[in-house]
C-alpha cells in the first residue's frame, strides 16, 4: 500500500508526465515537416465547391472527414473510390450525378435533384477533390489506391 506521501506523489509525477508528452505532442503535431493538410493547393474551385457544400447541406446526408449525417456514404475519399468502382470515369459520375434534373436512388435511398450547372458541378469535384489528397494516416483509403507516402513514414 502506498502512504499519502508517495500516492500524492505519484499523481503529481504521473500529471507531469502526461502533460509533458501531450505538450510534445502538440509540438510535434504542429511542425511544419508534420503538416498533413494541403492547403497549399486549395485552388478558387475548391473554395466555391466548399460553398456549394456548405449552403446544399451536403452534410445533411453525407460525410466528409467522418463528420455529417449517416443516410448516405462517405464522401472523403469518393473521387479514389468512383475512379475505381468506375474504370477512372469518377469525377464524370459525380458531376452526372450533381447535374441530374431527377434524384439519383441507384439503392433505394434518394439524393436531392440538384440540376447543377456544370461549372458548379467542376467546383465540388474540386472541392471533393481536395478533401480526398488531405493525408488522413489511411482514413477512408481506397485499395488500389497509390496515394503519397504519410509524412509519418518518411
Ligand atoms: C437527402 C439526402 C442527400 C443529400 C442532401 C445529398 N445527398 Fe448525395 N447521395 C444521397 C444518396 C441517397 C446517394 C446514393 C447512395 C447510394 O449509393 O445508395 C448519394 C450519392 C452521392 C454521391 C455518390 C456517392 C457514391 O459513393 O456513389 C455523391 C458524390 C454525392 N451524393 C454528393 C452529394 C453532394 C455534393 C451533395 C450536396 C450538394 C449531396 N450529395 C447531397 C443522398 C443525399
Amino acid at each position: 500500500m502506498l502512504s499519502k506521501k508517495q500516492a500524492r506523489a505519484f499523481f503529481l509525477g504521473g500529471t507531469l508526465v502526461t502533460f509533458l508528452v501531450f505538450i510534445g505532442l502538440t509540438i510535434y503535431s504542429f511542425s511544419v515537416d508534420n503538416d498533413q493538410t494541403n492547403h497549399d493547393q486549395l485552388s478558387d474551385a475548391a473554395i466555391r465547391g466548399k460553398y456549394i457544400w456548405e449552403t446544399n447541406n451536403c452534410m445533411g446526408c453525407h460525410t466528409v472527414l467522418g463528420e455529417g449525417a449517416y443516410y448516405a456514404p462517405e464522401l472523403t475519399k469518393v473521387i479514389d473510390r468512383l475512379n475505381v468502382k468506375y474504370n477512372g470515369a469518377g469525377e464524370a459520375v459525380i458531376k452526372s450525378i450533381l447535374m441530374s434534373p431527377v434524384p439519383w436512388q441507384p439503392n433505394g435511398r434518394k439524393m436531392v435533384a440538384y440540376n447543377m450547372t456544370d461549372q458548379e458541378a467542376e467546383d465540388v469535384v474540386a472541392f471533393l477533390k481536395w478533401i480526398g489528397n488531405i493525408d488522413l494516416n489511411g482514413f477512408g483509403e481506397v485499395v488500389g489506391v497509390d496515394r503519397k507516402v504519410s509524412p509519418l513514414s518518411k
